[in-house]
């Protein structure tokens, strides 16, 4: 197999807090390559958004990469100064946050925004940037694009604005777009229109795509692959279908449990009960441990690492069991 355009490699990540040194990355390993989609889900703290500001270079000044690497291109970031390092990353990757929006400047013209990366980044002329701009608006459905090309953020409905941070995100001409919970402050029309244009890009473009939710209907809507993190590791891994008609996972089997069947166009936090473990302290065992369904004593000894089962990949000892529930609840009906 040809090298994959980003390769993170058994990534760990640190984070100096007041409870102390936090692990809240412990071994993520992912390939990323232009026409992928990829959803990573899990709740709230497990180390999604980390996660993706490791691999943009991006974390926190209390954060660092302890260990593993992170491939761009074939080439280690960790090996290259700040500027090479940037240059390569904003060559190749875009990204979308949840304060998209907020993001914006409120007292520059959209269309000079979007026209920044193209005139200042990538030096081209004023005439060339403002065309590139244009372009863009028309590519992520801003109609009108010159009598709107002046308008002010505040001018703009949420809607349009977040068309507008996509635009920006894409300015660069990356081949790789990380999204961090873009639609989560969205209603959901609108929140439905951004995730048809992701989808459109995809196919039309070949644009990669890797999205950050704790929504499985926006999963399943949008990718063909998921990771379930939970605890700073994926703990599942595998193309949507597989996983959400048989998941490995006792912690996946419990989202899909907790979550609105996944068809239907609800959008709710799942819950589920018990909490995260505390990654201050040393993890001894399956982290999932006290708040699963099957645990079994070796659970609280050691813990499992990802490895491959019915066609995907679980961070569990007792996968192979629920390969076979899943297996039954399906003879008998029993849809998820
Ligand atoms: N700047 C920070 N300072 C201290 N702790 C942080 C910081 N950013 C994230 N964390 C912690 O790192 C863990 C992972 O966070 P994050 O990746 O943001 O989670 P997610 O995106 O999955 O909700 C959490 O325990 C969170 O509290
Ligand atoms: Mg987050």
């Amino acid at each position: 197999m040809s090298t994959p355009l980003i390769s993170v490699e058994n990534l760990t990540v640190e984070i100096k807090t007041d409870r102390g040194l936090l692990k809240a990355i412990r071994g993520v390993s992912l390939d990323i390559n232009p026409g992928d989609s990829i959803g990573i889900v899990g709740e709230s703290g497990s180390g999604k958004s980390i996660t993706l500001k490791a691999i943009l270079g991006l974390l926190p000044n209390n954060a660092r990469i302890s260990s593993g690497k992170i491939f761009v291109a074939g080439k280690d970031i960790a090996t290259l100064d700040n500027k090479s390092r940037r240059a390569l990353l904003s060559h190749n990757t875009g990204m979308i946050f949840q304060d998209a929006i907020a993001a914006l400047n409120p007292v520059i013209k959209i269309g000079e925004q979007i026209a920044e990366v193209p005139r200042y980044r990538l030096g081209k002329s004023k005439e060339e940037s403002k065309a590139i701009a244009l372009s863009l608006m028309e590519k992520v459905g801003i109609t009108d694009g010159e009598s709107r090309y002046g308008l002010y953020p505040h001018q703009l409905s949420g809607g349009l604005r977040q068309r507008v941070a996509i635009s920006i995100a894409l300015s660069g001409s990356p081949k790789i777009l990380f999204c961090d919970e873009p639609t989560t402050a969205l209603d959901v029309t609108i929140q439905a229109q951004v995730l048809r244009l992701l989808s459109e890009l995809r196919t039309n473009t070949g644009l990669g795509i890797v999205f950050v939710t704790h929504d499985l209907a926006v999963v399943n809507e949008l990718c063909d692959d998921i990771r379930v993190m939970y605890a700073g590791r994926f703990v599942e891994s595998g193309s949507v279908k597989k996983t959400f008609s048989v998941p490995t996972h006792p912690y996946t089997f419990s989202l899909l449990k907790a979550a609105p069947d996944p068809d239907q166009s609800v959008h709710r936090l799942f819950t589920i009960s018990g909490e995260a473990p505390n990654l201050t302290q040393e993890v001894i065992g399956c982290p999932f441990t006290p708040r699963c369904f099957s645990a079994t004593d070796q659970c609280s000894v050691s813990e499992p690492e990802l490895l491959p089962i019915a066609n995907s990949q679980s961070a569990c000892f007792n996968s192979a069991e629920h390969v076979n529930w899943a297996a039954e609840e399906s003879k008998n009906g029993v849809t998820r």
